[in-house]
């Protein structure tokens, strides 16, 4: 099954139906897994990302003109079964609550901006990543949407303006103020290529990992806990709370030497500034090294690192929850001989996936006994696949 064919033959397919004409534009952006380097990209540090099997695909065509009116767009989404309207001109703001078509609303207004000048649009748009999972439908709905408006636009963006337009419309429009990693990789990322990303200098150097016996697994735990959605916005705050106490502008300007010797300060009361700040510092690190070892295919400093990012997320940075845990638990009886090389919480955390490196010859095996193992520990099945490093946002029609 190639999911990017056959998305986008349904999305055409679809928009036909309800439209009665032939798309003139199709496009699609990928979700993305991160290999390592959590919660390191508001911090000023390093990620390595790459872009998953898993699109939004918009299908478009020309809509009607509306007079006087402002120009407005027409967007049904097949996931929600819903058909919205967005503006294309003039001052756009955000709607109170955070609705499906917020992320296009904010991503438009955006392209607006940046003088893009989309004419009036009807569209069909479908999603195969899946919603919520930690594995960014949203940055890959903004990308979709932003590579949708270049193209009717007639007008390309710079890559990385059209990445941090999209992170700002998450902010403005969706109330969530993440870091660059899922837009920069949605747009950006290179087929058999994982991302390792200086998320200062916001250059990105390109990684290959196409060895065929090797397979990126991503095991959704389908668990997504409720939070308050406080979580996220804590942690950066304790981030430049730890930052602030050391003296540096960022955590990424810290490093072990800096943390002990503020180490009295930060692990006043709780001591959690201490344990953020030492997630973030060991992260960068660990991150920087991974792409090393999988350039050297050391595949045993490969799996140590994953493993030491996810204890990190458990224990300093507590974003895991038990169901990932017990997945990184199964993962971790399965090295060696088993097939795992290594594994780890992915995304923002509090649910969602992990993403865990497996041989290629041992991938049935190991998905079994995830299944098995995780259904026995939990109630709950786990959803399973494995994955190659994708091609980032494309025009597949023009
Ligand atoms: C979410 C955010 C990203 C990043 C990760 C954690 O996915 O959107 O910017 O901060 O969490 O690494």
């Amino acid at each position: 099954m190639n999911y990017l064919t056959d998305l986008t033959e349904e999305t055409i397919s679809d928009f036909r139906k309800r439209y009665g004409s032939e798309p003139e534009t199709v496009v699609a952006a990928p979700g993305r897994v991160n290999l390592i380097g959590e919660h390191t990209d508001y911090n000023d540090g390093f990620v390595f990302p790459m872009a998953i099997e898993r699109y939004t695909v918009i299908a478009a065509g020309p809509g009607k003109e509306s007079g006087s009116a402002p120009r407005r767009g027409i967007v049904y989404s097949g996931n929600m079964n819903e058909e919205a309207e967005v503006l294309l001109e003039g001052a756009i703001a955000p709607e109170k609550e955070v609705k499906w078509y917020s992320y296009i609303q904010g991503t438009i207004a955006g392209c607006l901006e940046k003088g893009l000048n989309p004419p009036a649009f009807q569209a069909v748009l479908h999603s195969n990543v899946p919603l919520g999972g930690g594995l960014s439908s949203s940055a890959s709905l903004e990308v979709a949407t932003a590579t949708l408006m270049e193209t009717i636009s007639k007008k390309k963006l710079d890559p990385v303006e059209k990445a941090l337009l999209c992170q700002k419309a998450e902010h403005e429009y969706a109330g969530m103020p993440c870091g660059i990693m899922d837009q920069f990789i949605s747009a950006m990322g290179e087929k058999g290529k994982a991302m390792l990303l200086d998320c200062r200098s916001r250059v990105p150097k390109m990684i290959p990992l196409e060895n065929p016996e090797i397979l990126i697994m991503i095991t959704n735990s389908n668990v997504k806990h409720k939070l308050t959605g406080s979580e996220y916005p804590e942690r950066r705050r304790s981030c430049e709370q730890a930052a602030a106490i050391m003296g540096v502008a960022k955590l990424r300007d810290a490093s072990l030497d800096l943390l002990e010797k503020y180490r009295a300060d930060l692990q006043k009361g709780d001591g959690l500034l201490y344990r953020r700040a030492h997630h973030v510092i060991t992260e960068d690190d660990r991150t920087v090294n991974m792409a090393e070892a999988l350039v050297r295919e050391d595949w045993d400093a490969v799996g140590s690192l994953m493993f030491a990012s996810h204890h990190s997320l458990q224990y300093d940075f507590e974003v895991s929850c038990p169901e990932i845990d017990i997945l990184v638990d199964i993962a971790r009886s399965l090295t060696g001989a088993g097939g795992v090389i290594g594994s780890r919480i992915t995304g923002g955390g509090f649910g969602g996936c992990s993403v865990s490196l497996v041989r290629a010859d041992k991938f049935e095996s190991v998905q079994r006994c995830f299944e098995e193992e995780y259904y026995k520990k939990t109630g709950i099945k786990p959803t399973i696949f494995a994955t190659r490093p994708a091609q980032g946002a494309a025009v597949i029609r023009s």
